[in-house]
């Protein structure tokens, strides 16, 4: 019967992995590691928490006045001034400077004059920026044979 020998076709096949196996298998696995990564990326950078409430809303702030015209945050920014990833923890620095440059700046700063709500958001998302990484390129010296060394 036609049945009975279609099935015993099948069967001959048992032992070996037929390309449609292989390729079932691939695929699995394929779409696994995809799942993998979408869930989770493949290396994590520095976030900002956006649970902070503070931090987020500093950060749109910062980007009212355009504040990354003129500086960078992990390198990335404008050149006119400097770094502020970690102002807020440097030496002589921190909330003291941070509010007096937002209050009356230093030319070529601008002078701001920020009412005391935004000067509290920015130094929140300063605060976080601080706590979320070190990336001023700076800490590092360009060596007369186009190296860089560390500070
Ligand atoms: C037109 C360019 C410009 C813009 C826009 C600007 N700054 Fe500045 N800022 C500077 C310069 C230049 C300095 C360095 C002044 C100096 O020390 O002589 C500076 C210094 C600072 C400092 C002190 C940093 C240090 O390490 O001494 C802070 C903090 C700061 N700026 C915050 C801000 C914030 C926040 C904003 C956005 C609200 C902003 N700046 C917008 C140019 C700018």
């Amino acid at each position: 019967m036609p049945i009975i020998s279609f099935h015993s076709a099948e069967f001959d096949y048992n032992m070996t992995l037929r390309p449609v196996h292989s390729f079932s298998f691939l695929s699995v696995v394929f779409l696994a590691f995809s799942l993998s990564i979408y869930l989770k990326p493949a290396f994590s950078l520095p976030t900002i928490d956006i649970a902070n409430p503070g931090a987020s809303k500093g950060r749109l702030i910062w980007q009212k006045y355009n504040c990354q015209s003129c500086h960078q945050l992990y390198g990335l920014g404008g050149y006119l001034g400097p770094d502020l990833t970690n102002v807020y923890a440097a030496p002589n620095k921190g909330e003291p400077l941070i509010r007096a440059m937002l209050q009356i700046g230093i030319p070529p700063m601008p002078s701001f004059n920020l009412p005391e709500e935004e000067i509290a958001l920015l130094v929140a998302f300063l605060k976080e920026t601080n706590a979320s990484g070190t990336a001023d390129p700076r800490i590092f010296l360009i060596l007369s044979n186009g190296m860089t060394q560390r500070k």
